[in-house]
C-alpha cells in the first residue's frame, strides 16, 4: 500500500551534480471526471482519462549546485525561450509542496524551459502535462543520486509529485489508460497517484481519436482551483460523487467489451454533470459558450444520421473534445469541416488521439 512516507524513502543527504535533463509529458482527457478535493490535493472520487499524443510539454531542467538568487528556492523560468514571470507563483508553490520529498529543492539554482506542443492561447490546459513533465525532470536529478532506482519507483513518485502541482497531472505521466483514485475495481488504485489500467482494453479502443475544438481561446474565467472548492457544501456534491464511482465500475467492464453505446452514454452524461455542478454550485457559473451547446447538438444529430459512434466531452472550459474510433476518422473529419469549423475560433481544431505517456528526450526540441 502506498503511503507518503514511501516516497520519503530515498531521502538522501547527496547533493545532485549540475546537470540538464529533458521530459516530454502529454496532456490527457478524463473519461469519469475528477471534481472536488479533500486535503491536500487528494480526489473527492476516483477517475480515468485517456492519456493524449500531439499535445504536449517538453521541458528541460538545468541545475547547477550553485544558487543564484538569495530566495528559498532559487529558479528561472522560461516559457517558448522567453523569461516568464508569470509562472513563478505556480512554481514556487509547487517547489514548497514538494520540498519535503525532494530536499534538493532549496540547495541549488534550477532553470526550467518549458514550451508546449498546442498554442498557450488554445484554452487548453497545459498544468496536467506542464506539472507532469516538470515532475519528470526532478525525478531525473533525483535518481542521479540513487542510480539504483526502480523505474516503477521512478515513475509512480513523478506521479505524486504532479498530482501535488495540478491534480490531474498524475493521470500525465503513463498511458494509455491512467485511472486515479481508489476505487474497489482499480487494481492498486491509490488517492495518491495515478496508475496505467493494467486489465484487457477492447481493440475499438486503440488509437482511439481526440479532435479538439477550440471553441474559446485564452484562458477560462474562473481556475479549477476555484471550482474544486465550489464542491465544499454544493448541495449535490454526495451524489455526484457516488456517481463518479458508479459510472467508472460501469466504464471499465465498458472498456473491455467494446460498448459504444454504453461508452458514449457514460462519457457525455460525465461531461455534463460536470458542467452541472458549476452552474449549480454557489456562486454558479457557467463555461460553456452557444458555439459549445451548437456542437454537441451537431453531433447528436451527426451520431442519429449516421450511426457513427462519435461522442463529445468537455474539460472545465468551453472547447469540445471529440472522441471517435480511428476506423471512422476519414467520415468525422468530413463533419468537422462541413459542419463544426465555423463554431471554432479562427477555425482552429487539433487532432490527436491516444498516447503512451511521457518520454525522456535527448535534447530540448519541440517537435
Ligand atoms: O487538475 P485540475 O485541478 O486542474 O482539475 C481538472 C479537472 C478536470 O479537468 C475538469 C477533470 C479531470 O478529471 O481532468
Amino acid at each position: 500500500m502506498i503511503s507518503e512516507d514511501t516516497f520519503k524513502l530515498i531521502y538522501s543527504s547527496k547533493q545532485p551534480i549540475s546537470q540538464s535533463v529533458v521530459w516530454s509529458a502529454p496532456s490527457n482527457i478524463a473519461l469519469v471526471k475528477y471534481w472536488g478535493k479533500k486535503p491536500v490535493q487528494l480526489p473527492a472520487n476516483a477517475s480515468v482519462s485517456f492519456t493524449l499524443s500531439n499535445c504536449k510539454t517538453i521541458t528541460e531542467l538545468t541545475y547547477s549546485c550553485d544558487k543564484l538568487h538569495d530566495s528559498r528556492f532559487s529558479f528561472d523560468v522560461l516559457v517558448d525561450n522567453v523569461a516568464n514571470e508569470s509562472f513563478r507563483p505556480k512554481i514556487e508553490a509547487f517547489f514548497e509542496k514538494t520540498l519535503e520529498f525532494l530536499p534538493f529543492l532549496t540547495a541549488g539554482h534550477f532553470t526550467i524551459r518549458t514550451a508546449n506542443t498546442f498554442p498557450h492561447s488554445s484554452g487548453i490546459a497545459s498544468s496536467a502535462s506542464g506539472m507532469a513533465a516538470l515532475s519528470l525532470c526532478l525525478m531525473s536529478i533525483e535518481k542521479s543520486c540513487h542510480p539504483t532506482m526502480s523505474e516503477a519507483f521512478f515513475l509512480t513518485k513523478a506521479s505524486f509529485l504532479a498530482r501535488l502541482g495540478s491534480g490531474s497531472a498524475c493521470r500525465s505521466i503513463s498511458g494509455p489508460i491512467v485511472a486515479w483514485g481508489n476505487h474497489g475495481a482499480i487494481d492498486h488504485g491509490s488517492d495518491l497517484v495515478g496508475v496505467t489500467l493494467n486489465r484487457p482494453v477492447h481493440d475499438v479502443f486503440s488509437s482511439y481519436q481526440d479532435t479538439i475544438l477550440i471553441v474559446e481561446e485564452g484562458q477560462k474565467q474562473v481556475s479549477s482551483t476555484s471550482g474544486h472548492d465550489l464542491m465544499h457544501g454544493h448541495p449535490f456534491a454526495q451524489k455526484r460523487f457516488e456517481q463518479a464511482e458508479q459510472n467508472l465500475t460501469d466504464l471499465l467492464e465498458i472498456l473491455a467489451n467494446g460498448d459504444l453505446t454504453g461508452f458514449i452514454s457514460i462519457v457525455e452524461s460525465e461531461a455534463l454533470t460536470l458542467h452541472a455542478m458549476m452552474m449549480t454550485s454557489h456562486p454558479s457559473y457557467l463555461l460553456m459558450q452557444p458555439a459549445t451547446l451548437s456542437i454537441i447538438q451537431a453531433v447528436w444529430k451527426f451520431r442519429q444520421a449516421t450511426g457513427i459512434p462519435i461522442c463529445f466531452t468537455l474539460d472545465a472550459g468551453a472547447n469540445v473534445h471529440l472522441l471517435y474510433p480511428n476506423y471512422c476518422k476519414k467520415e468525422v473529419l468530413a463533419f468537422i469541416l462541413k459542419d463544426l469549423v465555423a463554431y471554432c475560433q479562427n477555425g482552429r481544431y487539433i487532432c490527436d488521439e491516444m498516447g503512451a505517456g511521457s518520454k525522456q528526450l535527448n535534447e530540448y526540441k519541440i517537435l
